[in-house]
């Protein structure tokens, strides 16, 4: 049985996502913070990638040395926010397929309203990483994973920055095959749906947005 859930506890995560949580922190200084923060956790997500083995020539000697094995991995950006966390991600595995997912929270009933989809094919043979930085009620992250699946996707992770109890709860649920990478579970969600303590929109502190 997989670990449903991974916290990334080392301390440089950490720092920096304090420095993202203080609202005097400016945008320019957020979005830096947050594509360092994203190479980290990528470095998390990947860890379990399957290797093979390949002979390359040192200036030395030949050797068997490991390299990664199969598909190209597809990294999924959940809009508007999944940018954010995607280009640090795109850093560390620059020959990633990406794909975009549209979903909008409604903000009365909190469900999550489809507007764009556009994935890389042959799902069904890659790695897909899903990148949104908060996951707080889980149905958004919970719809677009059942689109992915629907379109093919059997090896899913879920890359985010902050989850709250209620959004991982409601992933076990939906999918309890897919691995959740976060750097803090913090404490609930408000009556808007906001995770607390949490950071605000990250949508809008990204982008200097309101
Ligand atoms: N989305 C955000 O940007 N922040 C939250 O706290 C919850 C959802």
């Amino acid at each position: 049985m997989k670990k449903h859930l991974t916290i990334v506890d080392h301390p440089l995560v950490q720092h920096k996502l304090t420095l993202m949580r203080e609202k005097s922190t400016s945008t320019a200084s957020f979005r830096q913070l947050l594509r360092e923060i994203s190479l980290l956790l990528a470095y998390e997500v990947t860890r379990d990638l399957p290797i093979t083995m390949t002979t390359v020539e040192t200036p030395l000697m030949e050797m068997e040395a490991p390299v990664l094995k199969g598909k190209k991995l597809a990294l999924i950006s959940i809009l508007r926010a999944g940018n954010g966390l995607l280009d640090g991600v795109l850093e560390l595995i620059p020959s990633a397929r990406v794909g975009y997912i549209g979903l909008y929270r409604d903000e009365e009933t909190l469900q999550p309203v489809q507007y764009y989809f556009k994935v890389p094919k042959e799902l069904e043979n890659r790695t897909v990483i899903v990148v949104d930085p908060m996951l707080a009620t889980g149905n958004s992250s919970a719809a677009a994973i059942s689109l992915l699946k629907q379109a093919g996707a059997n090896d899913i992770r879920f890359l985010c920055l902050l989850a709250a109890p209620e959004g991982v709860r409601r992933m076990e649920e939906a999918h309890p095959d897919v691995r959740i990478v976060t750097a803090a579970l913090d404490e609930r969600l408000n009556e808007k749906g906001y995770i607390l303590p949490g950071l605000g929109d990250a949508g809008d502190r990204m982008f200097g947005t309101k």
